[in-house]
C-alpha cells in the first residue's frame, strides 16, 4: 500500500482554479509529474510556475475540455513532455458561472448544453483523449470531480454532476480489463473563491446546521481522497464515488 506517485504522470484539468491548484500541488508533492491544463492558460501557467519554482516537474497547457481536438493536444503534450499518462483528474467545470437557483423550467437550452458539454461531455472527451496512452502503460487512474450537488436538487449543475457519477460507473466497468480504475470524488461546500461565490451568503449562514462536521471545508480536506484514488492504495477500488463533505450527503 503506497500513497506515493513517484514516476507517475498526472493531468489535472481546470488546474488554474481553486481545486485544480490544490490537486496539482498534492500530486506533485506525492512525486508525480503534473500537467496543469485549463482553458485559462494564464491561471494554469501561474500555478505551474509556483510549483516549478519549488523544484516540482510540471507544465501548463491550454485546453478546452469541451473540444476534442484541444483535449487530444493536451494528451499529446503530456506524452511528449513526460513520456506517458498514468492519472487523469477531470476537475474542470462550470459552477459559479451558473446562476444560483436557476429554474430548469426556464433555462435557455443553449446554456444547458454548454454546461453539459463542459461538466459531463468534457470529462468523457478527456478520458477518450488519454485512453491510448493509459492502455499503452497497462494501467491508469481516472478521477472525476463530481459534487454533493449531484445527490439533491441543484439544477443543471446537479444534473451534470450526477451524469458524471453514472459515467464513472460505466467507464469503471468498461476499463477494468485494461487495469484502469475510474472513481469520483463528491466534495461538499469548499471555500474556493468559486465555491464561496456559488454558495452565496444565505446558504453559507445555514451550512453549520446542514453539515455535521463543519460548514465550509478547505481543499486540504479533500486532497487525501484524491491521493488515495490516484495511488496504488486504491488498486481494488473502481466505480465508486467518495463523498468528502463533512457528512453533508450520507448515502447508503
Ligand atoms: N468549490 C466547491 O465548493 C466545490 C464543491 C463540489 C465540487 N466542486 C467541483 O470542483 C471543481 C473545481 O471547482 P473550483 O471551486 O476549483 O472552481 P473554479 O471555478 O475555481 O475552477 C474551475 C476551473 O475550470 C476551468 N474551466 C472552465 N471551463 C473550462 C473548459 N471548458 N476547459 C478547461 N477548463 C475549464 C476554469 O478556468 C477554472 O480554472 C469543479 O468540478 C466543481 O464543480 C467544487
Amino acid at each position: 500500500m503506497e500513497l506515493r506517485l513517484d514516476g507517475k504522470v498526472a493531468i489535472v484539468t481546470g488546474a488554474g482554479g481553486g481545486f485544480g491548484v490544490a490537486y496539482s500541488r498534492a500530486l506533485a508533492e506525492a512525486g508525480a509529474c503534473v500537467v496543469l491544463s485549463d482553458i485559462d492558460l494564464d491561471a494554469a501557467t501561474q500555478a505551474a510556475k509556483n510549483l516549478e519554482d519549488e523544484g516540482f516537474e510540471c507544465m501548463a497547457v491550454a485546453t478546452d475540455v469541451g473540444d476534442e481536438q484541444s483535449a487530444a493536444t493536451m494528451a499529446a503534450t503530456a506524452v511528449e513532455r513526460f513520456g506517458g499518462i498514468d492519472i487523469l483528474v477531470n476537475n474542470a467545470a462550470l459552477m459559479s458561472e451558473i446562476p444560483f437557483g436557476q429554474p430548469l423550467g426556464e433555462i435557455p437550452i443553449d446554456f444547458w448544453e454548454k454546461v453539459m458539454r463542459i461538466n459531463l461531455t468534457g470529462s468523457l472527451i478527456c478520458i477518450q483523449a488519454v485512453l491510448p496512452a493509459m492502455k499503452q502503460r497497462g494501467s491508469g487512474k481516472i478521477i472525476n470531480q463530481t459534487s454533493g450537488g449531484a445527490f439533491g436538487p441543484a439544477g443543471v449543475y446537479g444534473v451534470s454532476k450526477l451524469g458524471l457519477v453514472s459515467l464513472t460507473v460505466s467507464m469503471a466497468r468498461e476499463l477494468a480489463p485494461s487495469k484502469i480504475n475510474v472513481n469520483a470524488i463528491a466534495p461538499g461546500f469548499v471555500s474556493t473563491d468559486a465555491g464561496k461565490r456559488s454558495t452565496g451568503e444565505e446558504l453559507a449562514q445555514a451550512l453549520p446546521q446542514m453539515v455535521p462536521l463543519k460548514g465550509f471545508g478547505e481543499t486540504d480536506d479533500v486532497v487525501g481522497a484524491l491521493l488515495y484514488l490516484a495511488s496504488s492504495a486504491s488498486d481494488w477500488v473502481t466505480g465508486q464515488t467518495l463523498n468528502v463533505d463533512g457528512g453533508w450527503v450520507m448515502r447508503i
